[in-house]
């Protein structure tokens, strides 16, 4: 299982220090909310960059806002391996092409009341798909469960497709629900809170993995 905890719930007043507390992860998980596509803020590409200089680990960059195409290029480091749009964001499909100019991996996300049936025209376009486990704007909110029949059915139409993407789950994820998203089929793991309210991070991302 592949780890990407979200800085969002890092102490922002020593986030160098931070950022050394998570090497053993697999990526960055980096929550950019618009204040307007969810009824947060948290921060953006001059932050961003800062973190993309201190790590030597790939960036997963979440992209919670309503106009993705203002901000790909913002995000757009050495480092950054995925950009993920949300489907009920504004020209999804020049967000993902814009993206892909960038020659950064395209994903997709669904928040928890959005079908799986409405990102299926794009899976063959996409490198990760994020299905949102919590309704997004916030960490340390309860893990949905029932989420984890779309990761079946994720898992079941990139069989039949043939398609190649990762899927990734974001929200409420600890070592309480770690096996019953493993055996669902995920790929890739966003942990914000179970990760930064521990105090021995690699354990922490040990046990996720
Ligand atoms: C919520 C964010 C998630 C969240 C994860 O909008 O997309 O990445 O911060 O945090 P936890 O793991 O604390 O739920
Ligand atoms: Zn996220």
């Amino acid at each position: 299982m592949k780890v990407a905890p979200s800085v969002l719930t890092a102490d922002f007043s020593q986030l160098r220090e931070e950022l050394t507390t998570i090497e053993t992860a697999d990526y960055i998980h980096l929550d950019i909310m618009d204040g307007h596509f969810v009824p947060n803020i948290s921060f953006g590409p001059a932050i961003a960059k800062t973190i993309a200089s201190k790590t030597r680990l790939p960036l997963d960059v979440h992209l919670m806002v309503t106009d993705p195409c203002h901000w790909i290029e913002g995000f757009a480091f050495e480092n950054t391996a995925f950009i993920t749009v949300h489907i009920e964001a504004h020209d999804v499909k020049e967000s993902i092409e814009l993206i892909r100019k960038h020659e950064i991996g395209v994903g997709l996300s669904i928040k928890p009341k959005t079908t799986v049936e409405s990102i299926v025209p794009f899976l063959s376009d996409v490198d990760l798909v994020l299905v949102m486990t919590v309704e997004p704007g916030f960490g340390g909110q309860s893990f949905m469960p029932d989420m984890m029949e779309k990761v079946r059915a994720l898992k079941r139409i990139r069989e039949d497709g043939n398609h190649r993407f990762l899927i990734e789950v974001d929200g409420g994820i600890g070592d309480s629900n770690i096996d019953l998203v493993k055996d669902a089929g995920v790929d890739i793991v966003v942990a914000g809170s179970y990760v930064f309210n521990k105090k021995d991070r690699a354990k922490a991302i040990r046990s996720l993995k």
